[in-house]
């Protein structure tokens, strides 16, 4: 087997940038969403699905006052990492600024995966080589693509488990390659009537086909953080779990499939609610933080911003309310890493 080893140089660089996005109990702020995904979630709101909404809606988070306290990096999309501030900074230089890690999601979505209805492979690989380069010169140090599970009695397939840790891992090593770490997430979604013993059996599945695959695409695994969802039953099931159950099930899954390697675990949020998901990353900290391999840190998007969203609803006047939402969202999650979280702090 000959492969060319990352040089000493990259390795240390993609360690160091692992370590600095989940040091102190801090996590990652997803804001990666695509034009369409963000317009959905504007219009929801009656918030206008224009190019400036969306630039104004990524400025007041990343100005958002002490976010630097809680967020080591932010995940953009490709329209935010070239836009310019309302005073026409570049909001990468806004974001350099208020000292946080730039990272940049890198795949092109979720498509009809050809032959297997119901299920979706992640595309973006083609001209992945030039646009990591691209990034990197804007500023990214980190990258993200993401694949997406549904779940039925009979999905996902073996094929579309393996095309997706397939390409995880191609998308992995031309990372590494280009010196920028990658946020690996395969997400198993919610939207079913799945048990909570399903959503284990499957997660358990696609991350040790991940996992295969890196080893075969020679993936640094110290140089990549994984972004999995938590192990939930899906949001139809009748039967709901408690914390300490899904705290238990998430962990035992974890530690089965996830090398002790791996520098860091950051969840995703998936829909939950922002109490929830801090609740249950609180829950698995504070039962099994001393004895696990790896950190337990988050990734999130809705579950950060969300609240602050709604507050902001498109308006100037909103603005210093909807960043005190999103601050006190992110200190909670610094809290749940160290197992500090409770339901008091949603009182303040
Ligand atoms: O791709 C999805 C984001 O990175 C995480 O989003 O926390 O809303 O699931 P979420």
């Amino acid at each position: 087997m000959t492969s060319k080893p990352l040089s000493p140089e990259l390795t240390k660089k993609l360690i160091d940038t692992a370590q600095t996005l989940v040091a102190d109990d801090k996590g990652l702020l997803a804001m990666d969403e695509s034009n369409s995904t963000c317009n959905k979630r504007f219009a929801a709101l009656g918030i206008a699905q224009t190019e400036g909404a969306r630039r104004d809606w990524r400025e007041l988070i990343v100005t958002t006052p002490r976010l630097r306290a809680c967020i080591s990096g932010v995940i953009l999309y490709d329209e935010t990492i070239r836009q310019q501030s309302e005073d026409g900074t570049p909001l990468v230089e806004v974001i350099a600024a208020a000292k946080l890690v730039i990272g940049i999601k890198v795949d092109i979505g979720a498509k009809e995966f050809a032959g297997h209805p119901g299920e979706k492979i992640t595309e973006g690989l083609d001209d992945l080589r030039d646009r990591l380069a691209e990034y990197a010169r804007l500023g990214a140090r980190f990258a993200k693509w993401r694949a997406a599970f549904s779940v039925t009695e009979d999905i996902p397939s073996r094929a579309c488990i393996e095309a997706n840790a397939h390409a995880l891992a191609r998308y992995a090593a031309l990372c590494q390659e280009a010196g920028l770490v990658p946020i690996v997430e395969p997400e198993v979604l919610m939207d079913g009537v799945h048990t909570v013993e399903r959503t284990s059996e499957i997660t358990g599945d696609v991350l040790q086909a991940v996992f295969n695959q890196f080893h075969i695409q020679h993936v640094m695994l110290e140089g990549i953080i994984l972004k999995p969802n938590m192990v939930l039953p899906g949001l139809s099931c009748p039967r709901q779990e408690a914390l300490d159950v899904v705290a238990d099930a998430t962990v035992r899954c974890l530690a089965q499939v996830v090398p002790a390697a791996v520098p860091a675990i950051a969840f995703l949020s998936g829909g939950q609610s922002g109490e929830l998901a801090s609740a249950r990353l609180n829950a698995m900290n504070l039962q099994f933080k001393s004895r696990l391999p790896w950190p337990l840190a988050f990734s999130f998007a809705r579950a950060i911003q969300q609240p602050a969203m709604d507050i902001w609803g498109g308006k100037k006047a909103n603005v210093i309310a909807a960043q005190q939402a999103l601050f006190h969202r992110a200190a909670c999650n610094r809290a749940a890493r160290r197992g500090e979280y409770n339901a008091a702090m949603e009182a303040l």
